[in-house]
């Protein structure tokens, strides 16, 4: 029998299929992760990130500008300090690695593209954890939160359009917003890292920062068994003010960022993390998968789970294709 219904009929050219598609990529929606190291003199490439540098001050302001240029949607800076301590001075000094970037680049880019910024401590204590340590060697989550509060003033007096909060406290994005608005801070941005997992994923990640970190992070982040809880996080941060909400990582929790942008009533953002972008980079390198189309796939995944905008390694490249360049 022939069929009546063909949906084949919508796939059957190139100009068809790109006005039926249900979503589409915009550099806009692409958000370019970046490290900026103290010590370095030169840019240093990362074994477990292909393409991906650590930056000196420099080399990070000639990245950021090709990366505006190209459109991406926004800039997320992470600092690596030369001195690390139990407390994580560096990460509240105005003098500290990421405060520097910050004012640097605000001050070249102004508001021409938005600035954001890493608030955790991991990679500013010598222990390598995302919170101060109490005399058990716990993470100390209200002692944590103290030196959140400090950080969240320092990188807003930086020049911070939006402070990305990934370290898992509880209570973080309240105490951020009130040290914020005490401050005169009103307009600067909380991007909340709503559920974020204790994942895997994050493996290349520890190199890109030289992370420290002896042991897990699963007395803080979130067990990977569990999408209920995903909204009880995502209630906390929408009460605490929190302004954007994040899944994270991205492919491995889909389902998860699906269902936050269904109840979500402001934006909602996921990052694809090193692990994820180290699978496509390795696995392309081996011949086993088409590079580019892998990358445009995985990016499209999002969209279609329902992110307003991608964390992603490749944003300056992919912005600059989908505008038509190399
Ligand atoms: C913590 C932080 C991590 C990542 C972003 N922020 C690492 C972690 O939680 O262990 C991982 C990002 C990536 O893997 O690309 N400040």
């Amino acid at each position: 029998m022939a069929p009546i219904i063909r949906p084949r009929r919508l796939r059957s050219t190139p100009a068809m299929r790109r006005l039926v598609s249900e979503v589409r990529l915009d550099p806009a929606d692409l958000i370019l992760p970046m490290f900026v190291k103290e010590t370095l003199s030169q840019p240093a490439p990362l074994s477990g990130l292909p393409g991906v540098v650590q930056h000196t001050l420099d080399s990070l302001l000639t990245a950021a500008r090709e990366a505006v240029a190209a459109g991406v949607g926004g800039l997320m800076l992470f600092g690596i300090p030369e001195i690390r301590d139990e407390s994580g001075s560096q990460a509240d000094d105005p003098d500290g690695i990421l405060n520097r970037a910050l004012r640097l680049l605000r001050d070249e880019l102004g508001d021409e593209t938005v600035i954001m910024a890493d608030l955790c401590l991991d990679e500013f204590t010598s222990h390598g954890h995302c919170g101060v340590l109490d005399e058990t060697g716990a993470v100390d989550n209200d002692a944590t939160l103290e030196r959140y509060a400090s950080m969240a003033i320092a990188q807003a007096r930086a020049g911070a359009h939006v402070l990305g909060l990934s370290g898992m406290m509880d209570g973080q994005v309240g105490v951020c917003r009130e040290a914020l608005d005490d401050h005169g801070f009103t307009d600067v941005v909380i991007l909340g890292y709503t559920a974020k997992y204790a994942s895997a994923f994050y493996g290349p990640f520890r190199e890109a920062v030289d992370s420290e970190l002896v042991g897990d992070r699963k007395t803080y982040q979130q067990d990977p068994a569990n999408g209920r809880e995903a909204m009880h996080e995502l209630d906390l941060d929408l009460a605490e003010g929190a302004d954007i909400v994040m899944v994270k990582p991205g492919l491995p929790y889909l389902d998860v960022l699906a269902e936050v942008a269904t109840a979500s009533p402001v934006p909602v953002w996921t990052y694809q993390v090193s692990g994820e972008y180290a699978m496509i980079e390795f696995a392309a390198a081996a011949g086993a998968i088409d590079r580019e189309r892998a990358i445009e796939e995985s990016l499209i995944a999002f969209k279609r789970a329902g992110a307003d905008a991608i964390l992603t390694y490749w944003a300056t490249e992919v912005a600059t294709a989908l505008n038509g360049g190399v």
